[in-house]
Parts: structure tokens; sequence; C-alpha cells
């Protein structure tokens, strides 16, 4: 493991890294037509725990490389998690009105706007893998393959499909948690493995850092829906209680409170054994799946 209490000042200064590179990487506010490109902005830099950015950078330093390679990869999840966000809040979605601490971008933007938005950082993602370098036997096209089959309607889409479609309805445990694998593991375990393809990595750790992302992913998704129960909104920095009003299946209201909290932990300690074969390379990763199970936002 790090040194104790470098872990808060490790993703602070990723997060500071990430988000000049994601400021690089997004055409100029004041670039035509001005509406869109402020759009994007807003919702990317009204803040966020890059969660997925410092996954996909920490994955590449686990399989032993520079995670500078990774950076490329690494924004172009945060661009495609920031435009699930955008299309998950519109009135025909979740309809919420606070993300991140700020109004919904379709608050400030209209749903037209926002749409589209979400569609311009969607494709500004594909555009930014086009240019990766990765090391070793893995290409470019690849890494576009991984992301596209990840974003698309057998997983991120497909999963808020379901999600929609669940609504008001009885799941099973097992449609939940296909669910929550499609709409949210998916991308989680995606940015690891763009980070490792990235670092060149060998079949073997690929096959590693999947099974983490699987399951972190999906603890990931269980803690989501607890604390939509559990904290404030001011606290979130998005509308709490909004999945019992919406009458979304979720892990605590199937499971219970309790049931849900020890399946997260349970999910954790599974994530954390499969890092085994990366060996002390990957202590930010088993740092990162232990913070994420206590997180409280
Ligand atoms: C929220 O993700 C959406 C889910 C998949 C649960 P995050 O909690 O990572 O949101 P930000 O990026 O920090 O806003
Ligand atoms: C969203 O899940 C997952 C996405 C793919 C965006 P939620 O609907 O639970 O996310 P929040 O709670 O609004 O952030
Ligand atoms: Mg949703
Ligand atoms: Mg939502
Ligand atoms: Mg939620």
């Amino acid at each position: 493991m790090n040194p104790e209490g470098d872990f808060k000042s490790y993703t602070t200064a990723q997060q500071k890294r990430i988000n000049a590179a994601l400021r690089g990487y997004l055409p100029r506010a004041s670039c035509r037509p001005r509406t869109l490109h402020e759009s994007m902005r807003y919702s990317v830099f009204a803040g966020g725990k890059r969660l997925r950015p410092i996954l996909c950078l920490a994955a590449a330093e686990a399989c032993g490389a520079s995670d500078t390679l990774a950076m490329p990869a690494a924004c172009a999840v945060e661009f495609v998690h920031t435009y699930s966000l955008i299309h998950d809040d519109l009135p025909c979605m979740d309809d919420d009105d606070l993300r991140r601490g700020n109004p919904t971008n379709h608050k400030v933007y209209g749903e037209a706007v926002a749409v589209l938005t979400g569609d311009a950082l969607l494709s500004l993602a594909f555009e930014i893998m086009g240019l990766s370098q990765p090391a070793g036997k893995h290409s470019p096209g690849d890494m576009i393959h991984e992301l596209a089959v990840t974003s698309g309607s057998k997983h991120l889409v497909g999963g808020q499909v379901m999600d929609i479609e669940g609504e008001g309805a009885a799941l099973s445990g097992q449609e939940l948690r296909y669910i929550h694998e499609s709409k949210t593991a998916a991308l989680l375990t995606c940015s690891l493995r763009l980070g490792a393809m990235a670092a060149g990595a060998t079949p073997r750790k690929l096959a590693s850092l999947s099974e983490f992302g699987q399951a972190t992913g999906l603890a990931f998704q269980v803690i989501d829906d607890i604390l939509d129960i559990t904290q404030s909104s001011d606290k979130l920095g998005k509308s709490a209680g909004k999945d019992l009003a919406a009458d979304k299946t979720t892990y605590p209201a199937l499971h219970g409170l309790e049931k849900s909290r020890r399946e997260a932990a349970r999910l954790t300690a599974n994530a954390i054994a499969a890092l085994k074969p990366l060996g002390n390379k990957a202590s930010r990763l088993h740092e990162i799946a232990s913070y994420l199970l206590e997180r409280d936002y």
C-alpha cells in the first residue's frame, strides 16, 4: 500500500491533470456554435469525481506504464460518462434538476441543446480515441471498438433502456443486477481496460482488470442506490430520493439497506482479490476500490 494519508493528495493531483487534459480536448467556448461549446464545457466542468479517468490512469500504472499514455482514453471515458449523465437527467428519462451541484444541462440550455451536447461529447470521445497511440500490440482500432461496444445497445444505452422500462415493474434480483452491470459497471470496466490497453497489457492483466472492474462497477451502482436514500441532495450534488419517487427497482428497494451494504462490501473484497496477479503496482486500484465502498457522495 502507499503511505497513509496520501490518497487524497493523489486523487486531487490526478483530478487536476485530468481537468487540464479535458480542457485541452474541448473546443473553445467561443467556437461556433457558441451555445453548444459553452454547454459542453458547462457539464464537463460542473464538478464530478473523475472516477472513470482516475481508474483508467491507475490501470495503466498497474500494468507498469507511464499513465500519460492513457490520458486520451481517460478523457474519452469522462466525455462518454458526462454525455450519459446529461441524457440521464432529461425530462424524458430521470427528469432531474440538479447535477454535480449545479442545475442540469437542460435546465440551463434547454432540452434540444442538452440532447445535442450529449451527442457532441460522445462524438468527441471517439475523435480522441482515434488519436491515441497505445503501446505494444493493441491498436487504436481495438480501443475504439472497446469503447463503442461499451457505450452501445448491449451495455450503457441498453442498461439505460432497461432501467427506464423497469420503472414501476417488479424486477428480479438477477434482472436488476443485469441493468446495473450494463448501465454502470460496463463503463467502469472499459475505463480500466482502455488504460491497460494503452499501456500494452498482457491478456492476463487485462482479464484481472476486467474482473476488478465488473465487481467494483456493480458495487459502485449499489452504493449509488444506497446514497440516493441515505444522503441529502446537498451532499450528493444531485437530487436525493429520486429512485423511490420514480418507482425504480434498486438494491435497497429489493434487498434492504443492510443487505445491500453487505453485498457492496462482498463485491469490493472480490474486486480487490482479482488484483493479486498485478502485485504492488495495483496498490492505487486497491485504495480506489476501498474509497468507493466508503464514499458518502
Ligand atoms: C453517477 O456517477 C452516475 C452513476 C453511474 C451512478 P458518478 O457518481 O461517478 O458521477 P460524477 O462523475 O462524480 O458526477
Ligand atoms: C445512471 O444511473 C447511470 C448512467 C448511465 C448515467 P442513475 O440514474 O442512478 O444515476 P444518477 O443517480 O442520476 O447519477
Ligand atoms: Mg438513471
Ligand atoms: Mg439518474
Ligand atoms: Mg442513482
